[in-house]
């Protein structure tokens, strides 16, 4: 049923998208995504199939930071309407996007989110009307006079913040003001005004759209260390003055096996301030290539955010900052890193997916003996032999051939290991797991299997010698051989 409906959903989405219109002038009127509810009602989690039903089955927000760019892609499409309930925009709404140059604005991206968004009933996370970087040069090396900037500040927060008002749930205002010792970055508004741009950056944004929740955002503010300690003072300031900031946003860009062990008491400190909590761009990067150990640990880590998040009232969401690990940034700024995202680059669910789903409460992974449901009684289609070729105390080596009746492109297999056994090691497929359940997907090159070919793929497992699990392929129990 899961993969049954994980298809509809990408039927729906794909058809939602022809019917998009794009707005590139400056003129032309903002789209809006209208209010979209801050849950949707989902009255068993446990029934939660998608990211989206879960986290709202919480009363929290699943985001992803959106490329419109990638809106043509069918998968990306389907993976960013049907899984996520907020879209981020990953470069279109940033100040060098928008206004490349003073006073012409190219809509076009953030307009198409926009819109993505409206159609797909998700909130949208303005990112972000301030910041140093992906500055239009004409900003950062203009030479304005301190009067003449603020005014260009003013105009570009009036304009875009007017513009999308009604459709944004929350703006990252500010994003990141500070250096790491929690002292206030240098920058262009920094050296004509001092801190004092902030507070005013907060008022403009308010008073261009009144109904929006405004934010601060940073990286590694995700602990207590210096620099949240340099955020923390400053909203402290802020909240005494009576500045419009509703909320902080934690980047959470990580480092696969660096959890800050301080990251729920921090997000708890600013909560504690009466604030609004977000993770807002998290991504958990290794050394590439990836291999099954770090998947998997990389999906204990995901859980402990997402449990982290649950854990204090006022963190209203998670956003990951981007779909697949192909379309991530990481690969290009930290070159021999990657696969920090939730979907690999086939835009597969990894184990890190099946994670968060479950700390949202959501349905249990992959069953691995359940045939689809949606078309009950199908004959067996396939034949399976799953042999334990070596086992010992603590571990197996394990080979599964399923030979199908049908011809495939793409196949996945299903299968079910002894309670708390983990696959640590893989070949000719990608293994995903949730509880005991384990997903094995296809790679390239064994993706197309004509009609009575057979694939064969391996494991190590953790446990030693068990019982042969039934094995499903697409969703079909296969007769054992
Ligand atoms: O659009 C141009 C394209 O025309 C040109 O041919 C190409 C050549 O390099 O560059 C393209 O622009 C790139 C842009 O992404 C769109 O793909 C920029 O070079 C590249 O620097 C930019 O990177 C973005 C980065 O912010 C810029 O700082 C990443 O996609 C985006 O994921 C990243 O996001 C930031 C958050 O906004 C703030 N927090 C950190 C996070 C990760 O760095």
């Amino acid at each position: 049923m899961r993969l049954a409906r994980r298809a509809a959903v990408a039927i729906a989405a794909g058809t939602l998208l022809t019917g998009l219109a794009v707005h590139g002038t400056a003129t032309a009127t903002a789209p809006h995504a209208g209010s979209p509810p801050d849950t949707l009602t989902v009255t068993d989690p446990a029934q939660a199939d998608t990211l989206r039903e879960a986290a709202a089955s919480q009363g929290r927000f699943i985001g992803t930071a959106l490329n419109d760019a990638l809106l043509g892609d069918p998968a990306y499409t389907a993976i960013a309407g049907g899984e996520f309930s907020s879209v981020t925009a990953e470069n279109a709404m940033k100040w060098g996007s928008l206004e490349p140059n003073r006073g012409q604005y190219n809509w076009a991206g953030a307009d198409r989110l926009v819109e993505f968004a409206a159609a797909h009933d998700q909130q949208v996370y303005g990112h972000t009307l301030v910041w140093h970087s992906q500055l239009p040069g004409w900003v950062e090396n203009g030479g304005f006079a301190p009067a003449e900037l603020r005014q260009i500040v003013d105009d570009h927060i009036a304009t875009v913040a007017g513009r999308y008002a009604g459709s944004i749930d929350r703006w990252d205002v500010l994003n990141e003001v500070f250096n790491e010792d929690g002292t206030f970055r240098d920058s262009v508004f920094y050296r004509a005004f001092g801190d004092r741009y902030i507070a005013d950056a907060f008022r403009a944004a308010h008073a261009a759209d009144p109904e929006a929740k405004l934010f601060i955002n940073d990286y590694n503010t995700d602990g207590i260390n210096a620099k949240s300690d340099g955020m923390y003072r400053l909203v402290s300031s802020l909240l005494a003055e009576g500045v419009p900031v509703h909320g902080v946003g934690f980047q959470s860009h990580m480092i696969l096996g660096q959890m800050p062990s301080s990251y729920r008491a921090n997000l708890q400190r600013f909560a504690d301030l009466g604030l609004e909590v977000a993770v807002t761009e998290l991504d958990i990067r290794m050394n590439t290539p990836a291999d099954p150990a770090r998947l998997d640990r990389q999906a204990d880590q995901y859980r402990q955010v997402v449990g982290d998040c649950l854990a204090v009232s006022r963190c209203s969401g998670v956003t990951v900052w981007g779909i697949s690990d192909r379309d991530s940034w990481i690969p290009d700024v930290f070159p021999g890193e990657g696969a920090a995202n939730l979907y690999d680059d086939a835009y597969r669910p990894k184990p890190a997916y099946w994670a968060v789903l479950d700390a949202f409460g959501g349905a249990p992974g992959p069953d691995p003996t359940d045939p689809d449901p949606t078309d009950p009684g199908a004959p067996a289609s396939c034949t399976a032999a799953y042999r334990v070729v070596n086992s010992w105390s603590g571990g197996s080596v394990v080979e599964v051939s399923v030979t199908t009746a049908t011809a495939l492109d793409g196949w996945q297999a299903r299968f079910a290991l002894p309670a708390g056994a983990r696959v640590t090691n893989g070949w000719n497929a990608v293994f995903a797991a949730a509880g005991g359940a384990v997903t094995a997907s296809h790679v390239d090159h064994n993706r197309v299997v004509p009609a009575g070919g057979t694939v064969s793929f391996g494991f190590q497992a953790d446990t030693g010698a068990h019982a042969t699990p039934a094995v499903a392929l697409n969703g079909a129990e296969c007769a054992r051989s």
